[in-house]
């Protein structure tokens, strides 16, 4: 093992229990499974299984105000991953870490302010790719230049960065929906911690979480986008608290990472660590799965079939894949006149106001210093 690890309290409770609390959300799981069989898995219509899409967002939303938005972030994912292969893991993964915390609105994206730490300050946030930040605000000033203007918003860049990951490593091709807005505040460290699930965690508490964020979200869909982990890396600090089960990482793997101690990292797919692929589930099969969160899905009675039969056909996940980021990538979407389409994904719009109390205030402060200086003649 190449981690220094601790224990942390037994989940032999969790393994009891947990066959029974997924029976529910194995139902519509399953539903999805059936409906899928019936589609055939080896197909490649995704059409048939397509969510319902959120009102506001529309596949050619960017038609008229910029037409070249989508070939123009596929454009600039496919070349930087050439480069940087990990950049794909940083990306798909700061989309999931904004989806989870207060929505898809970019909020991730945002610095921290006066009212306190941005999101990134928070522990889950700490391993976020500062590569994947950098993207993000490249592609948005390279279409700024192309469309004149602030038109496409941060969470849209995030959402499109995303799939194009998945496609620039092998992975299935999926439409995305446009139209999200970006948020004027982020969210309290408080709100990232509860709003991401742990690695720790078994299969009852990852349902949970996933439940609260939609509940449109079910056991089906934790499987499938669990297999975002065919890409990329963890640091040693993540793999720990995992009692039961020892991740098997090749000797090779370590010798390739840079990094000491916790700080180093290790790939998440044994198999293929840089390839969007299947074989994350054939790990799990082979109880080699990178957290206790990711192989209790094998573990687990309830959601093994779903693993296995993963593992079985990459056609069937991939399509599964596809369905299961189009409904994450709505989680509680800003649309319309809601929020604002930030001209730096980094900070929101000099002069708009926060929905948040805190900054409300914050701001009201500010204007009455500002004004006091003008009077002043500052
Ligand atoms: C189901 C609950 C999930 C848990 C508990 C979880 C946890 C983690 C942890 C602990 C890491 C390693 C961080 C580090 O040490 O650097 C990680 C990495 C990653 N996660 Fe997840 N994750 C989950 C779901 C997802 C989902 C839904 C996606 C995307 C669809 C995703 C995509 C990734 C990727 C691509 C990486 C590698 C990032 C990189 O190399 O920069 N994860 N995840």
């Amino acid at each position: 093992m190449v981690c220094a690890r601790t224990a942390s309290a037994p989940l032999l409770a969790a393994a009891l229990v947990a066959a029974l609390a997924v029976a529910c959300s194995l139902v519509s799981g399953a539903h999805a499974a059936a409906e899928q069989e019936a589609a055939g898995a080896g197909g490649n219509d995704l059409r048939l299984r397509q969510p319902p899409i959120t009102r506001g967002l529309s596949f050619d939303f960017y038609k008229r105000s910029c037409p070249m938005a989508k070939s123009i972030v596929r454009d600039f994912v496919r070349h930087a991953v050439r480069k940087d292969v990990g950049l794909a893991a940083g990306l798909l993964r700061l989309h999931f870490h904004d989806c989870f915390v207060q929505g898809c609105d970019a909020s991730v994206l945002l610095y921290g302010s006066a009212t306190g730490p941005g999101e990134q300050r928070a522990p889950p946030n700490l391993t976020l790719r500062p590569s994947a930040f950098k993207a993000i605000n490249d592609i948005r000033d390279r279409l700024e230049r192309e469309c004149r203007g602030a038109v496409v918003s941060c969470s849209d860049i995030l959402a499109l960065a995303a799939r194009d990951s998945v496609v620039a490593t092998g992975g299935p091709e999926y439409r995305v929906p446009l139209g999200r807005r970006d948020s004027r505040r982020f969210a309290t460290p408080q709100d990232v911690l509860s709003g991401l699930p742990a690695p720790t965690s078994a299969v009852p508490s990852l349902l949970d979480v996933f439940h609260n964020h939609s509940l449109h979200l079910d056991a089906t869909d934790l499987i499938a986008l669990s297999g975002g982990h065919t890409v990329g890396l963890g640091h040693c600090v993540s793999f720990e608290g995992g009692p039961d089960h020892e991740p098997r990482l090749p000797r090779q793997a370590e010798a390739d990472v840079p990094g000491q101690g916790h700080r180093r990292a290790h790939p998440l797919d044994v198999r293929t660590p840089d390839v969007f692929d299947n074989k994350y589930y054939v790990n799990l099969v082979n109880r080699e799965g990178p957290f206790v969160s990711d192989q209790d899905l094998f573990t687990n009675e309830a959601t093994r079939p779903i693993v296995e039969r993963f593992a079985r056909s990459q056609q069937y996940f991939f399509n599964q894949f596809g369905v299961s980021m189009v409904k994450m990538g709505q989680i509680r979407v800003l649309t319309g006149d809601q929020g604002q389409v930030r001209r730096n994904c980094s900070a929101r719009n000099p002069g708009s106001a926060d929905g948040n109390l805190g900054l409300q205030w914050s701001s009201l402060v500010q204007t009455v210093v500002d004004a006091a200086a003008e009077s002043l003649g500052f």
